[in-house]
């Protein structure tokens, strides 16, 4: 721990020009577009600052040092560097002659703070009900996409759904880079490997997929899914995985699946569209549609049941809480909430059976007799 701290430190001083960007609590993100052009996010919203490095070779050096922290090498062979920094901060460059405005870097800082399940209500990010429901969903092993856009906020939200799996249970999570914050007690993370010099040794997220389900998992996470691991993901859910979860990049639930299935044919071109976007139906029970709204806040804008698919072909997926129309304020905040649809989820009697404290009438729209 002390080696890390130190190497954190010393990160933090490679980047002197934007220290105080680095140790201010508020700004969460750093974004350099080239030596003059430092932009950071507070609050959700981007603002300009007038930090600048002095030219664009003590950039460089900068990223050089960053790199070289993290055994890693940054070079007009290898112009990107996508790396996690010891403090578990994350560092995304591109260096000329790809980025025309020269050396580009984006810092994702790592939030010390731990948002737990109430403070997400408290912000405003999900109902108390909404959020009821997803630890009744997370009690009775659900599979779970959380979708969204960049930095829409999936990966918090994961690690506050891996949170709420019950006790003694065996959870594998995989990764491209560690990001997942999570409090539980029976944790395995795995993380990636990328190739060596000469293109040889490295391991991916099917890979490491493959691996798990070797390796006594109840539950599997995978933290993006980006990749013909969807398969993989698709058979452990099918196959007795219960409660296995991960995050997909898009802008809907319906587009959340559809991109589901065509990550998961890629990674077997003999299975047929039907007999895949079957087994699709089948894994996923429900997806989280999570979004950055125009304020700058990022709320859950559904929570939706997949229940197969219709006669054409489309999947059926059907919103059980979701966002009612927002409301600007004299201020510029957004005034809104997440209500049910007024549908059961298909799922009531589990719910019953189980005597969880969530009645049917928690699911009544508002307004409805
Ligand atoms: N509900 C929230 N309210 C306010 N800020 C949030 C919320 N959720 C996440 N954030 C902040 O937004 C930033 C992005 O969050 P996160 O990494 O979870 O997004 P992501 O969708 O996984 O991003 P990416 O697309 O890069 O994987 C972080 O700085 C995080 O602290
Ligand atoms: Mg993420």
């Amino acid at each position: 721990m002390a080696e890390e701290s130190v190497s954190s430190q010393a990160v933090r001083n490679f980047l002197g020009p934007i220290k105080d960007l680095w140790d201010d609590p508020s700004v969460s993100e750093i974004l350099i577009n080239g030596p003059n052009d430092i932009f950071i996010e507070r609050g959700g919203k981007l603002h300009k600052t007038d930090k600048k490095f002095p030219d664009e070779d003590a950039l460089r050096a900068a990223v050089n040092n960053i790199a070289q922290s993290v055994g890693r090498r940054i070079t007009f062979e290898e112009p990107r560097l996508d790396a996690r920094l010891p403090d578990g901060s994350r560092v995304a460059v591109v260096i000329p002659p790809c980025a025309r405005n020269g050396t580009t870097v984006s810092i994702r800082k790592f939030t010390q703070t731990k948002i737990s399940f109430k403070d997400y209500i408290a912000m405003g990010s999900i109902s108390a009900d909404g959020a009821q429901f997803l630890d009744i969903c997370m009690f009775l092993g659900k599979n779970l996409l959380v979708s969204g856009g960049t930095g829409s906020g999936k990966t918090t939200l994961l690690s506050l759904l891996c949170s709420r799996i019950p006790r003694g249970q065996r959870v594998i999570v995989i990764e491209d880079s560690s990001e997942l914050k999570i409090n539980y007690e029976h944790v395995v993370f795995f993380e990636t490997k990328q190739s060596d010099s000469l293109g040889k040794g490295e391991v991916s997220i099917r890979d490491l997929l493959k691996s798990s389900l070797r390796l006594r998992p109840d539950r599997i996470i995978v933290g993006e899914v980006r990749s013909a691991e969807a398969l993989e993901l698709i058979n452990a859910m099918n196959t007795g995985h219960k409660g296995c979860m991960g995050t997909v990049h898009a802008n809907s639930p319906e587009d959340a699946i559809v991109r589901l299935e065509a990550l998961a044919a890629g990674g077997d071109g003999k299975l047929s569209e039907r007999a895949l976007q079957y087994q699709v139906s089948a894994a996923i029970d429900l997806i989280v549609q999570i979004s950055r709204y125009s304020d700058g806040s990022r709320r859950v804008g559904a929570i939706s049941e997949v229940l197969g698919q219709n006669k054409d072909g489309t999947y059926n997926i059907r919103p059980i809480f979701q966002m009612s129309r927002l409301v600007k304020r004299p201020d510029g905040k957004l005034d809104g909430q997440m209500e049910p649809s007024g549908e059961l989820p298909s799922f009531m009697q589990e719910i019953l059976d189980n005597n969880l404290p969530f009645p049917a009438s928690k699911f009544t729209k508002p307004g409805a007799a």
